[in-house]
């Protein structure tokens, strides 16, 4: 099976999404029967480039990372064409992947991105937060009233399984509530402010090892977990959300002492994302720094380490988790985003047609 790809957004995750494509193409041929193509990369100011016949990825990375550009163009109207020449292809799958900048406001420009591909008739995958954030009802509608595929495993926890273990393992089931850490630069700080690291220069050092973004705000106000909150609210619960709905609290300064004063109390302060029902039937979905018992599976969660707890009606307590996060997991949720299409659109094929009643 031939998939060809267009790229949307060159960035560190996009970059290595191509890289761990070619490092892992010959064990996706001899898996999965996939083979895949980069044909089309656009970007907001390092350029464009098509070729039908595939790119280089890779060398185009390279070219990128030693200040380089793609080509001419780029910007919307570059991914427009992009996306208009990808839904040309005869090939098996056309997936567009999206990794652009998160804009917290409104989830744009990522979810006209996957609009656009969708009403294209390519499959989206995105590591981007805002489509599921703030659109996950409308975009997952559109995917299926065209039997494509809106995927967004990368999104969240860096590429932990957590869509597909909900989809893929547990039918019939409902979540019923979340709790977990979900940020790496927050709780990077809060493992050393409770090591008596101030605050300044346990965020300073986290920039300089480029854990925690130039403008970390995102991060250490609480907004990158909010968002995740709310793709997770409404792919598992469909709660119908945005950002902006999840009771927010950051950590700063005044973490600091709080942190200690935990860890003196054998607590540990650490950011949680949480989400449940309330009796009204309405979502609350609230993300704070909250001093855990020191035997809660949360508290022992230092640096990257990601997990996130499960309330289900079946189940019980499932627990996630993820002692160390990088690129490479963000980048093969893209991968392992791509394979369920293929597998999908396999199952398609060698389906017998409904009969009507
Ligand atoms: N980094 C991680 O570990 C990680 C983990 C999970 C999820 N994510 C999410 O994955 C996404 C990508 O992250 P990243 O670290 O790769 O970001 P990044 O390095 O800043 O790259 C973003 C890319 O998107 C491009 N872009 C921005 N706006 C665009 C537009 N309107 N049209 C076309 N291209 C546009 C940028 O182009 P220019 O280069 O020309 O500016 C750049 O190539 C983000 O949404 C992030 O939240 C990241």
């Amino acid at each position: 099976m031939l998939a060809d790809l267009a790229l949307v957004g060159f960035g560190n995750v996009g970059r290595r999404f191509a890289t761990l494509l070619a490092e892992r193409g010959a064990r996706l041929r001899d898996d999965e029967d996939l083979t895949c193509r980069i044909v089309g990369i656009s970007t907001r100011r390092h350029g464009a480039a098509w070729d039908a016949a595939g790119i280089d990825a890779p060398a185009a990375a390279r070219a990128v990372e030693q200040g380089g550009s793609l080509g001419e163009g780029g910007g919307a109207d570059a991914t427009a064409a992009l996306i208009a020449g990808l839904a040309r292809s005869t090939a098996d799958l056309r997936v567009v992947i999206e990794t652009t900048t998160l804009d917290i406001r409104a989830g744009q420009p990522a979810i006209d991105h996957v609009r656009l591909a969708l009403s294209s008739g390519c499959h989206a995958v995105t590591a981007n937060k805002g489509p599921a954030a703030f659109a996950y009802e409308e975009l997952s509608r559109a995917a299926s009233a065209s039997n494509l595929a809106f995927l967004f495993e990368g999104a969240v926890m860096d590429g932990i399984p957590i869509f597909n273990l909900v989809r893929e393992t547990m039918p019939a089931i409902d979540v019923l509530g979340f709790r977990g850490v979900v940020n790496a630069t927050t709780n990077h700080i809060l493992s050393a402010l409770e090591d008596g690291e101030a605050f300044a220069p346990a965020l300073a050092r986290m920039q300089a090892e480029g854990i925690a973004e130039a403008d970390p705000s995102l991060d250490v106000d609480g907004w990158d977990a909010a968002a995740k909150t709310a793709a997770l609210a409404n792919v598992l619960m469909r709660a119908g959300i945005t950002p902006h709905d999840v009771r927010r609290t950051g950590i700063g300064e005044a973490s600091a002492a709080a942190a200690v004063r935990a860890r003196a109390e054998g607590r540990r302060l650490r950011l949680v994302a949480s989400a449940g029902r309330l009796p009204d039937g309405s979502i609350d979905a609230v993300v704070a720094p909250i001093a855990l018992a020191a035997d809660d599976l949360l508290a022992g969660l230092r640096g990257q380490a990601n997990a996130l707890v499960l309330s289900t009606d079946l189940l019980g307590q499932v627990a996630i988790c993820q002692l160390e996060g990088s690129l490479t997991q963000t980048a093969y949720a893209l991968v392992s985003d791509l394979v369920t299409i293929a597998r999908q659109h396999r199952a398609r094929r060698a389906a017998p047609p409904r009969r009507t009643p």
